[in-house]
């Protein structure tokens, strides 16, 4: 029975639980290190991530310049995050949401949006941001066809960093009582770092802003050099990093720019997860990674450094923690690379082995030759390998003597390849394979299970 509502304590509605995020002290991945590291999870948003912080912002202005109005849509192209912000926002408010979204973005993003009731349209990765068919230009163009509708505009928007200016700046100074030397976040809008460094510079001018980018990204070499690299890579980690200079960019309150790759970044996003029990999205295991590259040049004893960490790992389930997706796209090497490793990771696109009876006829190999396109096959008695036999070989013999194409393999044979075991190391083989064997077959449980060529093991080290 309600009699003083007065003592009650909660929200009016959910996004009273905005911003407040923790600072957690690092334990075990700075080990070695330097300092004191900190990170600032911004998981605890109600939607999960940084970006919740410019949602509401973002709105209110507009619905302060009459801009949107009730029953209005709200537009913008996101890589997911900023969608939720917008999306847990105008669900309170009662606004419609249309994303365009780049289908690089992990598939538990697009369905946490539509779960909110978005609709969401995904566009190519691949394309320049000024292309007709990029995610901002579709946003743009939904804007122009959708009556009493806004652009969000995360990356022109001043109430991007604003918000960042506002509440998550002041938050790290009062949590860290200012002893604090160094900030990190990654630069994907630029409206974090430009928010929280103008903040802590003008409370600290020596506090140093460090930004982070992916490797394929235009944004360190421009801070460095004001020029646009020529080569740009796609890069899979997602929400950092860019193409192009967007206007919610201040580099005048960065110091350094630090780069990372895809790898780098998602092996630390899991030992964030699996060392601190910070469950993080790709782009924090970017801050982190380029973090720890900067502080161990520079960080002394005593200071005091805190990275920003932008997301969940749940948004990346399907991805950075999905072993297949990860070996499928090189990022997870075990310490000690086995045969089997190796071999897992050719029969994806190679059938897995073929092999000749010692029985069997000089017709039949020359046929086996042709149907599976290859040019050299292990000849086996009762399973176990006896010898080899080499396409060119055999064609000469026929080519000499026709009645040879019915003679058995075995007549025509070269010693056997070198076995070895499914887990020997791979530089076992390849010692095997610099000498004068072009292969060698693997051994499981007494069972030849595969081969590998010398191709496979230099298509596995191009990798
Ligand atoms: C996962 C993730 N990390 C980092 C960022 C970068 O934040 P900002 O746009 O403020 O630079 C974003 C931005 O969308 C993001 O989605």
């Amino acid at each position: 029975m309600l009699s003083d509502i007065k003592k009650m304590q909660f929200h009016e509605n959910i996004l009273g639980t905005l911003g407040h995020t923790p600072l957690v002290r690092l334990n075990k991945i700075t080990k070695g290190f330097k300092g004191h590291f900190f990170a600032k999870v911004e998981s605890f948003n109600p939607g999960g991530s940084v970006k919740d912080r410019i949602g509401i912002e973002i709105i209110e202005e507009a619905e302060r310049e009459g801009r949107l109005r009730p029953g209005g849509t709200i537009v913008e192209a996101t890589s997911g995050n900023t969608g939720m912000g917008l999306a847990i926002a105008a669900a309170i408010k009662g606004y419609k949401c249309v994303f365009t979204i780049p289908d690089k973005m992990s598939m538990e993003k697009i369905r946490l949006l539509r779960a909110f009731g978005a609709e969401v349209i995904v566009t190519p990765t691949a394309v320049p941001h000024e292309s007709p068919e990029s995610y901002t230009e579709v946003a743009k163009r939904v804007v122009r066809e959708t009556p009493n509708s806004i652009l969000a505009n995360q990356y022109f928007n001043p109430k991007n960093p604003e918000a960042h200016y506002r509440t998550t700046g002041p938050e790290i100074w009062d949590q860290t009582g200012g002893q604090i030397d160094y900030f990190v976040a990654g630069v994907g809008t630029g409206g974090t770092i430009s928010g929280i460094g103008k903040f802590l510079k003008e409370k600290n001018p020596n506090v140093k802003i460090i930004g982070i980018d992916p490797k394929g990204s235009v944004l360190k070499e421009y801070f460095y050099t004001k020029t646009y690299p020529h080569i740009l890579k796609t890069y899979k980690v997602e929400g950092i990093g860019q193409d192009w200079l967007p206007g919610t960019l201040n580099f005048d309150v960065i110091d350094d720019m630090v780069e990372v790759n895809d790898k780098e970044s998602f092996t630390m996003c899991r030992k964030l997860t699996r060392e601190e029990g910070l469950f993080a999205g790709g782009s924090c295991g970017t801050a982190m990674a380029g973090a720890l590259k900067y502080a161990a040049e520079h960080m002394k004893e005593n200071e005091v450094m805190v990275v920003l960490l932008p997301d969940t790992g749940e948004r990346y389930l399907s991805k950075i923690y999905n072993d297949d997706w990860m070996r499928e796209n090189g990022f997870l090497t075990p310490d000690r690379v086995t045969v089997k490793y190796v071999l897992q990771n050719k029969a994806k696109t190679v059938q897995q082995l073929i092999t000749i009876d010692s029985t069997a006829s000089v017709q039949t190999a020359l046929d086996l030759f042709k149907q599976h396109d290859v040019s050299q096959l292990p000849v086996l008695e009762k399973g176990k390998p006896v010898g080899t036999i080499l396409d060119s070989a055999l064609l000469t013999a026929v080519l000499s003597d026709k009645s040879k194409l019915n003679d058995t393999v075995k007549s025509l044979m070269e010693p056997a390849f070198p076995v070895i075991g499914t887990s020997s190391p791979i530089e076992h083989a390849i010692d095997l394979l610099k000498k004068k064997d072009s292969a060698v077959l693997i051994e499981e449980d007494q069972h030849i299970v595969g081969i590998l060529t010398r191709y496979d093991v230099i298509e596995y080290m191009a990798r």
